[in-house]
């Protein structure tokens, strides 16, 4: 059986931080299942479908390996998710103690749900300060996002919309 992790987030956009821990983790598991959930307690920049798009094409500009999939999940717990494609752990990047007190209750609760394990990643520390909350701050005021994001993020969010 291959070893399948998720991957889950809000990636809008998706950052420099996201993109490490997401190679780091397509280099323990066999399957890394990147995926795209609406979180209702922020305010989207971007339409779903264009994070995802975003997150392919920066994959594939970074070279990293083919074990990773992008998608989507929209219709009911993220755990229902792990269970239909079998993915037993969810990995989550933490940049600081405010991370770990805003990921550690939803960790217990997916692991009561489903028995879903989470494993929380560090990043490299170059990433630590990196929020998608500041990019989307700071490319709607029309600075520039080039250090925090992929090119092609970068150049998606300097694009008039
Ligand atoms: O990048 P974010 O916004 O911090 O990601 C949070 C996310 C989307 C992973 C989280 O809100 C989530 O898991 N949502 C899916 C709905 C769900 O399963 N809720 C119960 C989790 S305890």
């Amino acid at each position: 059986m291959p070893r399948i992790a998720v991957v889950p987030g809000s990636f809008d956009p998706v950052t420099l931080g996201h993109l490490d821990v997401i190679e780091r983790a397509a280099g323990i598991f066999d399957q890394i299942h990147v995926v795209v959930v609406h979180n209702p307690g922020k305010t989207a920049l971007l339409p779903i479908a264009k994070r995802v798009q975003l997150i392919e094409q920066a994959i594939r500009a970074a070279g990293f390996p083919s074990n990773i999939l992008v998608t989507s999940w929209s219709v009911g717990l993220l755990v229902d998710y792990c269970t239909e494609v079998g993915a037993s752990v969810l990995v989550k990047g933490i940049r600081s103690q405010v991370d770990v007190a805003y990921e550690t209750p939803m960790a217990i609760v997916n692991r009561n749900l489903a028995g879903v394990e989470t494993i929380f990643m560090l990043p490299d520390p170059a990433h630590a300060h990196v929020l998608s909350s500041l990019v989307r701050q700071v490319a709607s005021l029309g600075g520039d996002v080039t250090p925090y994001v992929p090119r092609v993020v970068a150049d998606f969010l300097e694009q008039p919309r």
